[in-house]
């Protein structure tokens, strides 16, 4: 395996003859780690290692031999370290039949833990948070990557340990997984949070650069910046003192509040902030700076991963997805490499193939051009004909939790349950395998849902054993929309068998809008508030509202990408437990999700609109999510 080769090619290289051989110390190996054999015990030393007690650092590497001398520590006989030595500090013993041994000194603290960001952290955790096992920085493969050991000699690239070269907001390491490119790893902030002097001569700076330490200390037009620990020219409360974490030395540029870039408070008495923006980005974030025009049909470059930074599949190759839009089916689309291309003018911009397996395909790192314009999608709202209609036996509908509701019919809408059987939020049967609901029901868009299951074909919330049309089918899969969408997909172990109490709900046209005054249904079994049965299916209507009118209630913060329907006298509306149930609108005989319930600030308010998802903005997506499994 050539990872270990690295390992025993670099230690022989650093030792040289004549010394010690590391290698009779080492009987056998995992991964990369190399084992010790196991020696008498160490001798007795006080429990918790002092300053003193720990290894003195080598100074720098030329001069480091084992030979003493003035700079190197090697003085007397005392436990040293100088050829870096995973045990930490060895000597050479008196015992003839031992030449050298570990001395067991335990680890400086700021050696398991790390302060801030981990810049510093120099410990040996070499999995990331989900487990999987970390690429050694001086291999370019599964990841092909610039941070080479040799070009960041002071970044303390050590095999495949947790690093934070780049600023980042933890310490991370490409994964062994050619699936996910890179992740963070979990490592225990240090109990004392010190504000350490920090040595960074180079600065680059991802995402919003909150991590940036860099010493530029100009704005993007030249002026000159104040500095942190000043009052003057302008008064502030961001004080090195207040932001220990956030590295407010001197007047450099810096992040300490989530804006869009680095900026600073500037020397200039009439310009209070500015940015600064002029800082280069780190190499390998460059590729996710690029854009697209219009839904990005003719967007050539060469991003290749997705939003969540797995590598793309091949256009070409048949594994881990076999691709049903290839360079074959589309000749015309540029399916070049593993390139992110929208050979389907997919409205949500170009997507790729993932390496991921759990995850056929997803929208890429790249931004819409700023200036290029979305067309509104609320113009153009023409009568519509639907293909396929969500019907109901409608004789079961009767005078199930809503806040003001009545215990009612809604085949499609599915209770999602945790791994304690509990309700915890609603969803609508799209499709026998396939629910909609929201993202803020979940934890994340790779939350681990074994255990989670759907119950459909009852009105009860916790219906009894011998409920005839109960069906209780687990999720295996967890799909999450288009950047800002809030939706999820879910994926069922099964198919639902589709009868009387379980129907499908079908999905409106791509950016169809619901007119203004369409009576629509709201279902759930949510929170009631005791105003009515919260143990049944809950149904309450209500009318759509028109968008303008909607976004002067909400003073105008209402996003196109949502739907509201007008608040009524009674306080009809979602609540907790209800959130990522339908909003079910008649229309044309056929009932149609046209949103999906998500939380507002209040629920059930009397005197504010409540707030939907709009689905038919996502139809293409949901299709396609679908069509590939
Ligand atoms: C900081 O870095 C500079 C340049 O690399 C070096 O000359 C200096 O000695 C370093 N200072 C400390 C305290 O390590
Ligand atoms: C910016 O920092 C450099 C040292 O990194 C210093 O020489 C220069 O004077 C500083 N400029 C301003 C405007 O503070
Ligand atoms: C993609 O869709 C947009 C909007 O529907 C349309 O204006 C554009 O012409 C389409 N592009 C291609 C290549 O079909």
């Amino acid at each position: 395996m050539q990872p270990v080769l690295g390992v025993l090619l670099t230690l022989a290289v650093a030792l040289g003859s004549g010394h010690r051989s590391p290698l009779n110390d080492f009987q056998r190996l995992r991964a990369t780690e190399l084992l010790a054999v196991p020696v008498d015990p160490p001798p007795l030393l006080p429990e918790q290692g002092s300053s003193e007690q720990c290894a003195q650092r080598c100074a720098a590497s030329p001069a480091c031999r084992f030979l003493p001398s003035p700079r190197n520590g090697l003085e007397e006989n005392y436990c040293r370290n100088p050829d870096r030595d995973k045990r930490g500090p060895w000597c050479y013993t008196v015992d003839p039949n031992i030449r050298h041994q570990s001395c067991g000194i335990k680890k400086c603290e700021d050696a398991v833990c790390m302060t801030c960001n981990g810049e510093e952290y120099r410990g040996t955790v070499d999995r990331t948070e989900s487990g999987t096992e970390c690429q050694r920085w001086d291999l370019q493969h599964p990841h092909k990557h610039p941070y080479h050991p040799d070009k960041y000699p002071d970044k303390g690239l050590d095999d495949n340990y947790c690093r934070n070269p780049d600023s980042s907001e933890r310490p991370w390491c490409y994964t062994t997984d050619p699936g996910r490119e890179r992740e963070y790893c979990r490592i225990r902030l240090c109990t004392e949070k010190r504000l350490r002097p920090l040595n960074v001569t180079t600065g680059c700076f991802r995402g919003k650069g909150e991590g940036y330490r860099g010493r530029v200390n100009v704005t993007v037009s030249g002026i000159p910046c104040q500095r942190w620990d000043a009052q003057t020219p302008h008064r502030h409360h961001f004080t090195p003192e207040k932001y220990p974490c956030n590295d407010l030395q001197e007047n450099y540029c810096r992040n300490p509040d989530g804006s869009e870039a680095p900026w600073c408070f500037t020397a200039r008495p009439t310009i209070r902030v500015a940015f600064c923006f002029h800082i280069r980005r780190c190499p390998d974030e460059l590729g996710a700076q690029e854009c697209y025009h219009g839904h990005g049909e003719r967007y050539h470059g060469h991003v290749s991963k997705t939003r969540k930074g797995i590598t793309c599949q091949p256009w070409a190759a048949q594994a881990p997805h076999v691709p049903q839009i290839s360079p074959v089916t589309h000749p015309e689309a540029h399916l070049e490499e593993n390139y992110c291309r929208n050979p389907d003018n997919d409205s949500h911009g170009p997507w790729c193939y993932t390496m991921d397996p759990r995850t056929p395909f997803d929208y890429c790192a790249i931004k819409p051009c700023s200036g290029s314009t979305v067309p509104s999608i609320l113009e153009n709202a023409d009568t519509v004909t639907f293909e396929q209609c969500g019907r109901r036996d409608e004789r079961l509908q009767q005078k199930g939790r809503i806040v003001g509701g009545q215990p009612g019919n809604s085949p499609w809408t599915v209770s999602i349950r945790n791994r304690a059987g509990m309700h915890f939020c609603g969803g609508s049967l799209v499709k026998e395998q396939w629910v909609i609901s929201t993202r803020q029901c979940f934890s994340s868009c790779d939350a681990d849902l074994a255990g989670y299951e759907v119950q459909l074909g009852t009105l009860f919330k916790d219906p009894g054993p011998g409920d005839p049309n109960q069906q209780t089918i687990p999720i295996t899969r967890i799909v999450c929309g288009p950047s800002e969408s809030q939706l999820v997909m879910l994926k069922l172990a099964r198919p639902a068998a589709l009868n009387r109490r379980v129907a499908l709900i079908c999905l409106p046209p791509e950016r169809y809008v619901v007119p203004a005054g369409t009576i629509c249904e709201i279902a759930g079994w949510g929170e009631t508030r005791g105003t009515a049965d919260g143990s049944v299916l809950n149904v309450a209507r209500l009318p759509v509202l028109a968008h303008n009118e909607c976004n002067a209630a909400l003073r105008g913060r209402l996003k196109e990408s949502e739907l509201c329907t007008a608040p009524l006298r009674a306080g009809v509306g979602a609540c907790e437990g209800d959130y990522g149930g339908p909003l079910a609108c008649l229309t044309a005989d056929c009932w149609v999700l046209e949103g999906v319930i998500i939380p507002s600030r209040v629920c059930a308010r009397t005197d504010q609109p409540a707030l939907f998802i709009r689905v038919s903005l996502y139809v293409d997506w949901i299709h396609k999510v679908m069509k590939m499994g």
